[in-house]
């Protein structure tokens, strides 16, 4: 009986010795033996939760998921510091179920090491030819912006939810660059693909546990089957359309993207410009540009229904400067309470709040505490966006805090706005998005006043936290000016 009593108790000390928080590591919450501190909190409300925890541990904190730590950063100076003046050592990505199970570390997003940093520098180049970081690329989307408004003109005084015009529009700006090729908002395998992709963003979590432990994937409810699923479809419907582009391959004629790709493969042979390289990077492309960008527009729309007042100032300034004229990236410049609103929408709207995960390369020191190489590292850009020494009363919505004195869009408020995340490895369609925000936003209210369906019942402000932070779904009513 002792012998027994005295194995349990070395089989509990070793499970927790194991299990435990490592030495070194900044300080967080009591770890239990082999769980840790699995279920100290939704993944749907990790936002709230680590808002708590930092007033708890401090600005550097580590949660463990089992045995595996996850350290979390707040704080503009400790973002900054991370990721812009140590920018070598956090331009990798941690091991997590997207990574090691389904991309097997191929792509973009998730990859690390040479196969990040040759395709990184890829898709920089290539996008920068078919008029990326250019106002060419303005006029696709332009055309884009004008479907859109036929598209919603026939809801004309009806209340209806424009979730799936939205996401079908920006999606056609990334399908262009892709694919040199847009759908039809009424293309019913497309509009599948583009549901798929949005009950992906709105079932997974990275605060999951089943992030870092995938066989956990396979319980109901933890969301990653979804993910499997669509990454499944999406790259079906992928393959095809890089199938048709091999078929008409021109080496003297790159198009878009999946062009560029395949001029490289002809170029390397043996290299990292595989097939699978290419299905992977484009998913991740497709998801990453429509998904954001389109949960954006979301918010602009929910706020413009909020506050009336904001409508009417700036369409003041859009009626005289262009009246019905098209709206061009030279005028953002001109409608500084434009960029003003944008901008407060995405501090407001927070939607990536802890970016996407990154690891050290070597075992590095920050502050006295460790953090060993490959360590999952969440910084939370959460933390930046509602700082109240930056953006005093984050919780209000008040585009003026990123207007100066004399009315112009500048200032420490605009520099300090991260939402993109920040250093080398932040978010490769920054241009593109804030293109896309400009023009859709600008066009929109050019043509239409947004009204609420109930005056006297505003849709709500409280996001859902999936892969994004997202609205609930709302109805608009949409009145032709
Ligand atoms: C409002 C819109 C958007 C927001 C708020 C946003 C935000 C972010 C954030 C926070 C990251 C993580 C950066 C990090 O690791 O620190 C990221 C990465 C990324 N974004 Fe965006 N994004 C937006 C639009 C787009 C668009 C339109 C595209 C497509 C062209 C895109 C493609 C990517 C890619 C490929 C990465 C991974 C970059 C890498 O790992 O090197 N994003 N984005």
């Amino acid at each position: 009986m002792w012998v027994t009593v005295a194995l349990v108790v070395v089989l509990i000390a070793l499970i927790w010795r194991y299990t435990g928080r490592p030495k070194g590591l900044p300080p967080g919450p009591t770890c239990y033996p082999f769980i840790g501190n699995v279920g100290l909190f939704k993944p749907s409300d990790a936002v709230q939760a680590n808002r708590k925890l930092r007033k708890q541990y401090g600005d550097i904190y580590t949660v463990m998921f089992f045995h595996k730590p996850m350290i979390t950063v707040h704080g503009y100076d400790n973002i900054r510091e991370l990721l812009v003046k140590n920018v070598d050592m956090f331009l990798e990505r941690p091991i997590t179920i997207i990574n090691g199970v389904f991309n097997k570390g191929k792509g973009l997003m998730w990859s690390s090491g040479p196969v990040w940093e040759e395709h990184r520098a890829f898709a920089l180049t290539t996008m920068k030819k078919l008029g990326f970081g250019k106002h060419s690329l303005q006029g696709q989307i332009m055309e884009e912006v004008d479907c859109l408004m036929d598209e919603v003109d026939k809801f004309e005084n009806k209340p209806f939810d424009i979730h799936h015009a939205l996401n079908t529009a920006v999606s056609n700006v990334i399908c262009s660059l892709l694919f040199g090729k847009r759908f039809d908002h009424d293309d019913t395998k497309f509009k599948n693909l583009i549901k798929l992709l949005n009950k992906m963003f709105a079932s997974t979590n990275p605060s999951s546990p089943a992030f870092v432990f995938p066989l956990l994937r396979f319980l109901p409810g933890s969301g990653f089957h979804n993910m499997e699923k669509s990454f499944r479809d999406i790259d079906a419907f992928t393959k095809e359309i890089i199938e048709e582009h091999r078929r008409h391959f021109d080496e003297n004629n790159i198009n878009d993207y999946v062009d560029g790709f395949l001029f490289e493969q002809t170029q390397k042979k043996n290299s990292t410009f595989t097939d699978e390289q290419l299905i992977i990077s484009v998913r991740e492309f497709f998801g990453a540009g429509t998904e954001t960008t389109a949960t954006t527009l979301r918010w602009a729309v929910l706020f413009l229904i909020h506050h009336p007042e904001w409508q009417r100032k700036l369409r003041e300034d859009i009626d005289a400067l262009l009246a019905q004229s098209h709206p061009k990236m030279e005028h953002k410049e001109q409608l500084p309470r434009v960029e003003a609103f944008i901008l407060e929408v995405q501090r407001h709207a927070n939607i990536a709040p802890f970016a996407i995960p990154r690891a050290p390369k070597k075992d590095f020191c920050y502050n006295g505490y460790n953090f060993p190489k490959g360590i999952c590292v969440c910084f939370a850009l959460d933390s930046v966006l509602m700082d109240p020494d930056i953006f005093p009363e984050p919780s209000k919505f008040k585009p003026e805090r990123f207007l100066d004195k004399d009315g112009k869009c500048t200032g420490e408020p605009k520099e300090k706005l991260i939402p993109f995340s920040t250093g080398q490895r932040s978010c490769v369609g920054e241009y593109l998005a804030k293109m896309e925000l400009f023009l859709f936003v600008t066009r929109f209210l050019q043509k239409f006043e947004l009204k609420p369906e109930n005056s006297n019942c505003l849709p709500s402000l409280e996001p859902v936290l999936g892969l994004t932070n997202q609205p609930k779904p709302f109805n608009v009513i949409l009145v032709k000016r």
